[in-house]
């Protein structure tokens, strides 16, 4: 056989996974047989779910299920094409109407990941000569948005605005002719803390920059509303683009952005990622209409999720895991070493648990963690059940530090 082209050489040589799966602590890829929410089911075992974005629990809403359904039928499996060309459906339009009224903004406009979204808009806006600032903890898809454009990036230090403004003045006078675009997530998608946005929106308006707010985690879950972080704030007229995914809140798959009509279309227009890629099949479209109708006419499911949240923070916080400073439903425990993190990941798998293994760089150096996220269809009997196999195993593993331990009020309960 033919010797493999050098360029392959990394490939030959990564055994790193093969290793772990021998070990039995290889935690990536499982391959669910089956998902209901709360509960689903790995090696025909069930397990308790507290490793999705599924916030509202509205992947299994009836009403949800339906419209899928009824999509699928009456537009079949795909559009089969871009929006710029076949691709754009009536229903692609009226999702957007319905969105753009919802956050208040002019315009929105939709595509067909998350991912695609932010590579999409920050690309398109941002050039040669324009700089973006982007939070250290920002998701992947911000990073990535960056080095497609080709504007220079600044990384300021998480969730410092210090740190922020002093980049900014560093590039100021006049020399700089460009424009500046501040991209920032609203709820810190690892370790769930929320964006200091009034201090974000205060340093942009004294600095003539945009404002691109990545609220993948906050809609449905932040503000009175569930309109996200902005309205958590009372700021939502004070960010330029506020960005969402379907894949959490919304139950289904997609992403979209919020803003002023000649944006928008601008975007529209000049998005690679948009114009040379397919479109939202219909059957997610349908999905995501009906969970913004519930998500509006429904806020006892907020409310749930809220309470759940509030229940795990505090017994987390009380027996003495490390729960960073999360102050929403995804609440870390952070634990250090990659080995122990996946050693505990293993066990709580074991003990018919499934929480993600989360580790650098997707976290800081030793602040490897397992990452807990809650639904509102969490009921009391699934909590208990996970807070029980957790201490036993924090006690049992030495990652709950006795000296911790406190009856703390939990910081979980910024919208009740
Ligand atoms: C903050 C954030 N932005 C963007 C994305 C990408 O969204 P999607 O999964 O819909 O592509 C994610 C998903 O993990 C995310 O957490």
């Amino acid at each position: 056989m033919q010797e493999p082209p050098p360029l392959l050489d990394k490939c030959l040589g990564f055994t790193r996974h093969r290793e772990l799966m021998e070990e039995g602590i290889y935690p990536y890829f499982q391959p669910f047989e089956e998902s209901y929410g709360p509960v689903a089911r790995l090696d025909g075992r069930e397990i308790i779910m507290v490793g999705s974005n599924n916030y509202l629990g509205l992947t299994h809403h009836p009403k949800v299920k339906e419209a899928a359904v009824a999509a699928l039928k009456r537009f079949g499996t795909s559009c089969s094409g871009s929006r710029f060309l076949n691709g754009t459906l009536r229903v692609h339009e009226e999702l957007e109407r319905k969105l753009a009224r919802f956050m208040g903004k002019e315009s929105a406009l939709v595509f067909s990941t998350g991912f695609q979204t932010n590579l999409a808009v920050i690309s398109s806006l941002a050039g040669k000569g324009d700089i973006v600032y982007c939070d250290r903890d920002n998701h992947a898809s911000l990073i990535d948005g960056c080095r497609l454009s080709f504007a220079t990036t600044k990384k300021f230090k998480h969730n410092s605005m210090s740190d922020l403004e002093n980049l900014i003045e560093n590039h100021s006078g006049n020399h700089f002719t460009g424009g500046r675009l501040i991209a920032v997530d609203g709820i810190f998608s690892m370790v769930g803390d929320i964006l200091d946005l009034p201090g974000i929106v205060s340093l942009a308006k004294r600095h003539d920059a945009c404002i691109l707010l990545d609220d993948a985690h906050s809609l449905g879950v932040l503000g009175k509303g569930g309109r996200g972080t902005a309205e958590h704030f009372g700021l939502m007229d004070q960010v330029d683009i506020i960005m969402g995914t379907f894949s959490k809140s919304f139950a289904s798959l997609g992403g979209f952005i919020a803003g002023e009509r000649a944006v928008i279309e601008y975007i529209q227009h000049h998005s690679r990622p948009l114009i040379f890629s397919a479109s939202m099949p219909p059957a997610c479209v349908a999905t995501v209409i009906t969970a913004l109708d519930l998500i509006q006419k429904e806020p006892e499911m907020r409310e749930k999720l809220w309470k759940n949240t509030r229940r795990m923070k505090r017994e987390f916080d009380r027996m003495g895991f490390d729960t960073g400073n999360s102050e929403t439903p995804v609440i870390p425990l952070i634990i250090g070493s990659r080995e122990e993190t996946f050693l505990f990941w293993r066990k709580l798998l074991d003990h018919g648990i499934y929480a993600n293994a989360v580790t650098s760089p997707a976290v800081p150096p030793n602040m490897d963690l397992i990452r807990t996220s809650y639904m509102a269809t969490h009921e009391d009997h699934h909590l208990d059940r996970v807070l029980e196999v957790f201490e036993k195993l924090g006690r049992e593993y030495a990652i709950i530090d006795p000296s911790r331990a406190h009856p703390v009020t939990s910081r979980a309960a910024p919208d009740s």
